[in-house]
């Protein structure tokens, strides 16, 4: 029995699983008309409203009481403090002293990364205002107008949604095209559009190694020798990366090279030179604000109770929908277009981090410890799956995200788009019963037969949690404020379900056998025996293909 599920908490909150299944969210409100004001907290740039999740007071307290019994404290202590949590890598886990923007020295294996971070910032900072201001030229003497950033992972989803969600911002200095799949028909469709004369790459990948970005960089360079000189690469081609060896090998100069280190987890980077993309688009400024959003949920996270920490208690409501009342998946729906790709960012946050299947001691664990992470814009998920989320026999817990203020006022569009993000989470809660529907059917002159053929089919059953997030506006703190929380939310869910949330062990296999099935499909004389589904898909693929 894994040590998380004999804590006195745990036990308690699963006999209130079984409890609150019965009960309606709608009798929760109108038992208590301070709901609301009970179940949210206001944080800078944030109204954080979890009244419409499935808790009343004594679950609250009981998952407080959990994370106390799990010492969350002492966790995240040791994790702003440098200690080696990514216990099987042997690493620790401070992407948070990338953001530490009051400074404070943080001494690990003897150094004071603290410095290190500042020192890379401004060796950022200096770069990108070079390329901004157009003293950094190209082969030609021109000053660069595209910036083609190649990443994948954890190297390219953080950059490219704070770039999407702040696009509005930018100004016109530069283009910034995001190449991530392997897929040549996206590095294609780039590159047919620029001329290498005004074109920066910035090689983003943390160990240099990774199959994808690899084969797109050697793509990038072959296509920029076209029409230019090797010499011509230091002008054009910057990495960032841990592994001097490998951006030495690929041809570019260590002083081309920003770094990273160790302790930063892929998908924890973007505070780091992985958002030089970022702010080469927006500008050095907007980055220091992204970092300054961050660093204000750090100091949240670090000094705010329990009861008002908003990570916190975005963790402690995840275990309790996934672990305890069995909701498989997790809808992220931002009412944001800005926010677009926020779903896709959490998604490998989160199941990276936490779609794990063992304990801190490598035994199984006997619960859920990842919610699949799914979703896209509320208002086009409107027209795509609400019907599941509203009348499906699965239940889907969902954060809804919207802003006060729109980047870019339109008519009475921003009320038109709040007005959902209202109705939806209430529709959600509230659903529509018998009674309801047979006085509106009953008003459009609908007969009892016809009433009692559609009656079944429009109840609405309702009680399917929301958490709402309304923020202020979408600006690049905010960003910062958002990725933060999420940071940590992930962070939380680890500690409370005990499983190591910043290896990913689980992408190996996959890597391996794909690197060995490229061998085989690069030359026909090699061909290893695999099961027959492969073999036969492999077969087919060969025979088929255009030489
Ligand atoms: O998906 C596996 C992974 O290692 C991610 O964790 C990482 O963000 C991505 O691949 C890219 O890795 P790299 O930055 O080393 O190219």
């Amino acid at each position: 029995m894994s040590s998380r599920t004999k804590l006195a908490s745990w036990q308690a909150l699963q006999n209130s699983a079984t409890k609150m299944k019965d009960v309606h969210l709608k009798d929760l409100f109108s038992a208590n008309s301070a709901r609301f004001q009970q179940f949210s907290t206001q944080i800078p740039g944030l109204l954080f409203d979890f009244s419409k999740q499935r808790v009343d007071d004594t679950v609250f307290t009981q998952l407080i009481s959990l994370a106390k019994e799990c010492d969350i404290d002492t966790w995240r202590k040791k994790m702003f403090s440098g200690e080696k949590i990514n216990i099987t890598e042997d690493r620790a886990v401070l992407h948070t002293a990338l953001r530490n923007r009051a400074n404070t020295p943080l001494i690990i294996d003897g150094e004071n990364i603290t410095d290190a971070v500042n020192s890379e910032l401004a060796k950022m900072k200096q770069f990108v205002n070079k390329v901004r201001s157009g003293q950094w030229q190209g082969y030609t003497g021109k000053a660069v107008k595209d910036v083609v950033a190649i990443g994948v992972g954890g190297s390219n989803l953080g950059p490219q949604m704070a770039t999407e969600a702040l696009a509005s911002n930018a100004d016109e200095t530069l283009n910034v095209h995001y190449v991530s799949n392997v897929d040549g028909v996206q590095i294609a469709s780039v590159l047919e559009k620029l001329d290498a004369e005004t074109t920066l790459f910035v090689i983003s990948s943390k160990t240099f190694t990774t199959s994808e970005t690899m084969t797109n960089a050697q793509t990038s360079v072959e296509w920029f020798l076209q029409t230019a000189a090797e010499q011509d690469i230091a002008k054009h081609f910057v990495a960032v990366s841990t592994n001097l060896e490998k951006t030495a090998a690929f041809g570019i100069a260590d002083e081309n090279v920003f770094t990273m280190w160790d302790w930063v987890g892929g998908r924890f980077s973007l505070w780091s030179a992985i958002g030089l993309p970022i702010a080469l688009y927006l500008g050095f400024e907007a980055f220091e604000e992204i970092l300054e959003g961050a660093f204000e949920i750090d100091e949240h996270f670090k000094n705010a109770p329990a009861d008002e920490n908003v990570p916190l208690i975005m963790a402690l409501l995840s275990v309790w929908n996934t672990s305890f009342l069995g909701y498989e998946s997790q809808a992220i729906l931002p009412y944001d277009q800005a926010l677009h790709m926020l779903p896709a960012y959490v998604q490998q946050g989160e199941m990276e981090s936490n779609g794990k299947h063992v304990n801190f001691n490598g035994e199984t664990v006997p619960y859920t410890t990842v919610p699949i992470i799914w979703g896209m814009t509320g208002i086009n998920g409107q027209h795509a799956f609400y019907q599941c989320l509203h009348q499906g026999n699965v239940i889907v817990p969902a954060d809804f995200i919207a802003s006060i203020e729109p980047q870019t006022s339109v008519g009475k569009h921003h009320d038109i788009l709040l007005s959902n993000f209202f109705a939806q989470t209430q529709a959600m809660m509230m659903g529509v019963d018998a009674e309801q529907i047979t006085a509106d059917l009953t008003a459009k002159g609908k007969s009892a037969d016809e009433i009692a053929e559609l009656l079944k089919h429009k109840i609405h059953k309702g009680n399917r949690p929301t958490t709402s997030m309304l923020l202020d506006k979408v600006d690049a703190k905010t960003v910062g404020r958002l990725i933060a929380l999420y940071e940590h939310k992930i962070f939380c869910q680890g500690i409370i379900l005990e499983i190591c949330s910043f290896d990913q062990w689980g992408v190996e296999l996959g890597k391996g056998l794909a690197s060995k099935i490229e061998a085989e499909l690069f030359d026909d004389n090699i061909s290893n025996a695999h099961d027959s589904s492969t073999d036969g898909l492999i077969a087919h693929y060969k025979a088929n293909r255009k030489q």
